[in-house]
């Protein structure tokens, strides 16, 4: 940050809010729903997201408000001598990977913007969106080039540390993506067989729930809150010490959740009605989005809007993974800033090359049965943060007073006891529990569901 608090409550919304919806609303909700059933896996992700995403996210902002330290110190400030600040290098290591391969989409938006510019987004078929797709993430100097311009947005950004300016920008920025989204949605829910993918979305059907899909709702709840990785401990750090972190709170993931069913409503019922498969994997957004946008007068110039739209906000998103580190790392010495920003940015990129060919060059390398990307991905979403938030919910109530969690909670606004005692009950006991088993169930210890 360049100024060293958040000159507003809205301002913080904003930039957390802006750190939580990303791709993972956009682009890998609706690719994970897809491989995990629809329904059933929506059902769980909203129960996973409310339940244990919320009262987690309120426990980061507590870290972060209180300590005013970064990822890393904020731990050892509460726990002084105590080898807790590992949540934090855990965090950083975790959101290294995670940038790593999301860049690799955040190319794939950068490339999708450029060929809608020069005219290469128009007049195709359902089957001609396949092959594009197929074109621009198989060739491997083309995604390479597309990683490294992404991370270089990023780099140039938090090098100068001018996040203000761009959450000045997302007051204007998300409003016009929920406007354009209202428009997808008019367009692809009038397209013949919509009501099939609404109900493919929202219909559970609980026969489908396997220890894979619980592990995904799990992951993906974490993943769209920024959850886990100190993420939300580095943001609420440069708060003035009397925001009310508990409306935040439920403002971002209100904010979060209404995208999420946005971008489900947006995607599938083109899945249905052009007869494409909801489980095809990350390529999901970019093979349906064009055909509802080429059955929309002036379409074209409302995907490459669209597209600009869903850059920044996975710019956003990314902004805050490398905030993240470098934060740790310059701890408020901004002469720091850019020589760190450059060092970390790239070595994501080096470390990411693997990721960005796996589409192609790479796609046929695998570990344990998944190509670079894809481990990547399993790796992140389904260990790394839930093992972080797992630490976190044992953290807090371990090395905090309950008198001064709840007096934290209390901060601006007195709390009712009964909330308070919820989220207690949530944090000390439900999160971890749950974490737990849900961990100890994708590893086959127990029998209850299919594979
Ligand atoms: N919440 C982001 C998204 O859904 O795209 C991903 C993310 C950003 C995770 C920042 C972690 C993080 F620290």
């Amino acid at each position: 940050m360049s100024d060293n608090q958040f000159s507003s409550r809205i301002g913080f919304i904003l930039a957390a809010a802006g750190s939580a919806i990303g791709l993972g609303a956009i682009w890998k909700f609706p690719y994970i729903a897809g491989i995990s059933g629809g329904g059933a896996f929506f059902f769980m992700f909203v129960i996973f997201t409310i339940s244990l995403g919320l009262p987690l996210l309120l426990g980061e902002f507590i870290i972060g408000r209180k300590t005013g330290k970064d990822a890393i110190e904020a731990y050892s400030t509460i726990a002084p001598g105590t080898k807790w600040n590992l949540i934090g290098y855990l965090g950083n290591v975790t959101v290294f990977i995670l940038l790593s391969f999301y860049s690799v989409i955040g190319g794939w938006i950068l490339i999708y913007i450029f060929k809608g510019i020069t005219g290469g987004l128009t007049d195709l078929s359902p089957q001609g969106y396949g092959e594009l797709l197929g074109s621009v993430s198989g060739d491997p100097l083309l995604s390479i080039i597309a990683h490294l311009l992404f991370i270089v947005l990023n780099i140039l950004v938090i090098s100068k540390g001018v996040q203000s300016g761009i959450e000045r920008a997302s007051k204007i920025m998300m409003p016009a993506l929920f406007v354009i989204f209202i428009i997808i949605i008019a367009r692809s829910l009038s397209l013949e067989n919509a009501y099939a993918g609404v109900e493919f979305l929202f219909k559970p059907d609980f026969t489908k729930i396997t220890s894979q899909s619980i592990l995904f709702a799990l992951g993906q709840a974490f993943f769209t809150l920024s959850l886990g990785v100190s993420g939300m401990v580095t943001y609420s750090a440069y708060l003035p010490k009397n925001t009310n972190i508990n409306s935040s709170a439920i403002s971002i993931v209100s904010m979060n959740l209404f995208i999420i069913i946005l971008s489900g409503l947006a995607i599938f019922p083109g899945v249905f009605s052009f007869g494409l498969k909801p489980d095809q994997g990350p390529a999901l957004l970019f093979n349906v989005l064009p055909n509802v946008f080429s059955r929309i007068p002036f379409g074209t110039l409302f995907f490459i809007a669209f597209l600009v739209l869903f850059l920044f906000a996975a710019l956003t998103s990314s902004f805050s993974m490398l905030e993240i580190i470098v934060n740790s790392i310059t701890k408020g010495d901004n002469t720091k800033r850019n020589k760190w920003s450059w060092i970390i940015g790239l070595s994501i990129f080096a470390f990411g090359i693997p990721s960005a060919l796996s589409f192609g060059a790479l796609s046929d390398f695998t570990i344990l049965g998944k190509t670079f990307f894809d481990l990547a991905d399993f790796m992140v979403s389904n260990f790394l943060m839930p093992l972080g938030a797992l630490l976190i919910s044992i953290f807090l109530p371990l090395k905090m007073k309950k008198e001064e969690l709840f007096s934290e909670l209390s901060n601006p606004k007195p709390i009712k006891k009964w909330l308070f005692n919820t989220w207690y009950i949530i944090i000390k006991y439900i999160a971890p529990i749950a974490i737990i088993i849900v961990f100890l169930d994708s590893l086959g210890a127990f029998n209850f569901l299919k594979k």
